[in-house]
């Protein structure tokens, strides 16, 4: 018979090392102990896609002994680490006239641009379109810097963090932003499995953050105006290394606290995530009117809110749904060309592959249906380049 008046407290924390220890046995099997994740190869045809060349020309090059010489795979496939696809696009860029198609970074001049993945909606897709988005600007030749700002850490776990055990030394955006002794944001920062992309993990520390901030306020009341304001606190650490970088993406907590506000601050870009339906866009609708009224206050206190852009993407999207349908239609009458052209659609692949802690781009296409698996990642890249896109523009171009 279940225990009456059971005591709270004790019950979670029998709950939650359960479930810690199973999750700690599930890491050990899926990654042994002290194994980092590794990224597949790419074959020819994908690196020649990525490249915008012909995979005849990837061939010429490597018999010519120029640029990296890809590996044999099975029934001789040509395969690039997505280091090789770096150095390949140093060296197509090197030869071409039109600079920039190989590199499509910044130049002298353009700034970096921080693009804000938020909503408050839980399981809107933030953290899922962060990621893809991430990786693809790297492979697309970006040097790229996500920062995980969710104390739920899920943007690391899919990079192969895990948040509880990982991290138990600090090593998140918190170090960087806390109000005593900062650390530089340099040595914070993380290589991943993907060359071009830097990782700053996430874990429940970043919760401090929240609860700093009003202390920290309170202490500075009646300080000079702009000394140290909470909101001025990410784009600080991040100018510590801007110069390193051509873009950054910070995938946001599914809340309106101190840690989303202060990203806001620090973007020029911004991309609000939404499920085509009636409840989730009614949420969205408090979201939008709650983060007006408080990048209204940050403005007044001298907060930067010049973007160069804000869009809506319509995520996990059934194009056979009726309701969806109106939804999409409902808010683009509304909001234009701020919602962008491109959904991502609903996909077992994106699913499943988030299953075993890997995007679309990480997953072997033999894993999948063919038919699931290219349509997904169409679309995955048609937002994605939408959004570079975007990117370019920004820069003047
Ligand atoms: N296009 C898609 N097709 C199928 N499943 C998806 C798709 N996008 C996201 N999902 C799944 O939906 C769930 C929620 O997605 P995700 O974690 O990206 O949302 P989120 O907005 O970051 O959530 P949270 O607010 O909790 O941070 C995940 O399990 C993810 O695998
Ligand atoms: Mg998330």
């Amino acid at each position: 018979m279940g225990q009456i008046n059971e005591r709270i407290d004790r019950l979670v924390g029998e709950h939650a090392a359960k479930l810690s220890e199973r999750l700690m046995a599930h890491r050990a099997q899926l990654f042994p102990p002290n194994a980092s994740k590794v990224l597949r190869r790419f074959t020819s045809g994908e690196v020649a896609g990525l490249l915008g060349v012909k995979d005849a020309y990837l061939r010429k090059l490597s018999l010519e002994g120029r640029g990296p010489q890809p590996e044999t795979g099975p029934g001789g496939r040509r395969l690039y680490s997505s280091n090789d696809i770096m150095e390949l696009r140093r060296l197509l860029e090197a030869g071409t006239k039109t600079p920039g198609t190989y590199l499509p970074g910044r130049r002298q001049n353009d700034h970096l641009q921080v693009i804000t993945v938020i909503n408050f909606k839980g399981g809107s897709g933030k953290t899922t379109t962060a990621a893809h988005l991430a990786q693809k600007c790297a492979l697309d030749g970006y040097r790229v810097l996500a920062i995980d700002l969710d104390p739920q850490a899920s943007f690391s776990a899919l990079h192969g963090f895990q948040p509880e055990f990982d991290l138990l030394d600090g090593g998140t955006l918190y170090d960087a932003i806390r109000y005593e002794d900062p650390l530089p944001m340099r040595s914070i920062i993380r290589p991943s499995y993907f060359t071009n992309l830097h990782i700053v993990p996430g874990n429940l520390e970043l919760m401090e953050f929240e609860h700093d901030t009003p202390r920290a306020l309170a202490v500075r009341r009646g300080s000079e105006p702009g000394e140290n304001l909470f909101f001025t606190r990410i784009s600080d650490a991040l100018a510590d290394v801007q110069a390193d970088y051509d873009l950054v993406v910070i995938d946001c907590p599914p809340q309106l606290g101190f840690l989303t506000m202060s990203a806001l601050s620090a973007a020029t870009a911004v991309l609000v995530t939404v499920h085509p339906q009636m409840l989730d866009v009614m949420s969205m609708c408090q979201f939008l009117l709650m983060t007006s009224n408080l990048l209204g206050v940050v403005a007044d206190a001298g907060g930067n809110m010049n973007y160069d852009w804000l869009r809506y993407l319509v995520t996990r999207y059934e194009p056979g749904d009726g309701p969806q349908n109106q939804m999409v239609s409902f808010m683009r009458s509304l909001f234009g060309d701020h919602v962008l052209n491109h959904p991502v659609l609903k996909s077992t692949a994106i699913s499943d592959a988030g299953l075993t802690k890997q995007t679309l781009y990480e997953v072997e296409k033999a894993d999948f249906t063919r038919a699931t698996y290219e349509r997904a990642m169409e679309s995955l890249n048609a937002v994605n380049s939408e959004i570079e896109g975007l990117i370019q523009k920004a820069w003047g171009r």
